[in-house]
């Protein structure tokens, strides 16, 4: 008896010092495991008598228990305080104000183009693509841009290498929208009605262009699409995109791919070196637009018998500097993060129709 008690002291002594669970695993071990000290005894229970067998065998069994007990009781406490720990050390204060980042803005480019996608898919204008690298037949041919035509002159249009021997004619950066006018055509067939903003490149370099800039096609073809019809879309679009009744006058002038063609200017004062766009008697030239030629609609698959429409191109750099008031056109593709910072928009301020 003496003996049973003396390992209860020991044990559960031992129980409460164990400091983790490696340590309490390791009291548990000398206790109750297999060569553990109470199961050792109870291995001598088998050289009693009946009598004494029976009481050192329930003695040894609350024993047993008892520690068991112990053992548990003790792990769930250093579970408890390993976690209060660890909650202690992970604390973390989520009301603390964030640390302040730069945010990066959005190029006025990117934000005209939106804005003016706004303004014709409100009219039920849909956005089409090309490809920037062009086969010469979308780029000239097929928009009846003729071999000998002076817009296909090494001076300004950028072209690809072919591989050596390969003999077909050399890919070019397109030197404008409207070859998308034909992929759309041959995509959707008639009626049509898109925008195509984009980049495109010129061999081009002084204060008012660029090698690569940005313009936005539009094309509508239906039975019985008008010049009238041309001059509503860009007078709602002006008025729209500068926020004021802006007048429109059409001057008669040259494209291949259209007949008649037409160069738009936009009403316009100039007033103490100041420019304003919808107002005074100034004019100021925006854009190129016309019907658009049997031969382009034949190229895009569409029987000019049937169909017609109209098509402009527009420099959309131009549109941004002319409604922010950004002086250099070079200065937009310089990416110096003071300019960007200062003619750059917020992420947030999402063109729309319906907002301010
Ligand atoms: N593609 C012409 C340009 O780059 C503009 C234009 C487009 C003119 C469509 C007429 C019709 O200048």
């Amino acid at each position: 008896m003496t003996q049973i008690d003396s390992l209860r002291a020991k044990y559960l002594g031992a129980v409460l010092e164990a400091a983790d669970e490696p340590a309490l695993e390791a009291v548990r071990l000398a206790a109750l495991g297999k060569k553990g000290e109470v199961a050792l005894m109870m291995r001598d229970l088998g050289g009693m008598s009946p009598e004494e067998r029976q009481t050192t065998g329930k003695a040894l069994n609350a024993l047993r228990d008892e520690l068991d007990a112990a053992l548990r009781a003790r792990k769930a406490a250093l579970a408890d305080a390993a976690l209060d720990e660890r909650l202690r050390a992970e604390w973390l204060d989520v009301t603390l104000p964030a640390r302040p980042r730069r945010v990066g803005t959005i190029h006025p480019v990117s934000q005209v183009m939106e804005e003016c996608t706004a303004i014709f898919a409100d009219m039920g204008f849909r956005v089409a693509e090309g490809p920037q690298v062009e086969t010469d037949w979308y780029n000239f041919d097929a928009l009846n841009i003729a071999p000998e035509h002076p817009a296909r002159q090494e001076h300004d249009t950028f072209f690809l290498h072919r591989a050596p021997g390969d003999a077909r004619p050399p890919h070019v950066l397109r030197t404008h929208t409207s070859p998308v006018q034909i992929r759309a055509m041959q995509d959707q067939g008639a009626p049509i009605r898109v925008i195509a903003p984009g980049r495109v490149y010129r061999m081009d370099m002084d204060q008012t262009h660029t090698p690569m800039f940005h313009q936005i096609e539009g094309l509508a073809i239906d039975r019985d699409i008008s010049m009238a019809n041309l001059k509503w879309v860009l007078e709602e679009f002006f008025s729209a995109y500068f926020g004021a009744r802006v007048r429109t006058r059409f001057r008669a002038s040259h494209f291949p791919f259209t007949e008649p063609s037409a160069e738009v200017d936009i009403q316009c004062s100039w007033v103490g070196g100041t420019l304003k766009v919808g107002e005074g008697n100034g004019w100021l030239e925006v854009l190129g637009s016309g019907m658009v030629h049997p031969h382009v609609l034949r190229a895009g698959g569409i029987d000019p018998d049937q169909w017609q429409g109209f098509a402009f191109g527009m420099g959309i750099d131009r549109m941004a500097m002319l409604k922010y008031g950004i002086p250099d056109l070079r200065a937009f593709f310089e990416s110096d993060l003071r300019w960007l910072r200062h003619y750059g928009f917020g992420a947030l301020e999402a063109p729309s129709l319906h907002a301010g």
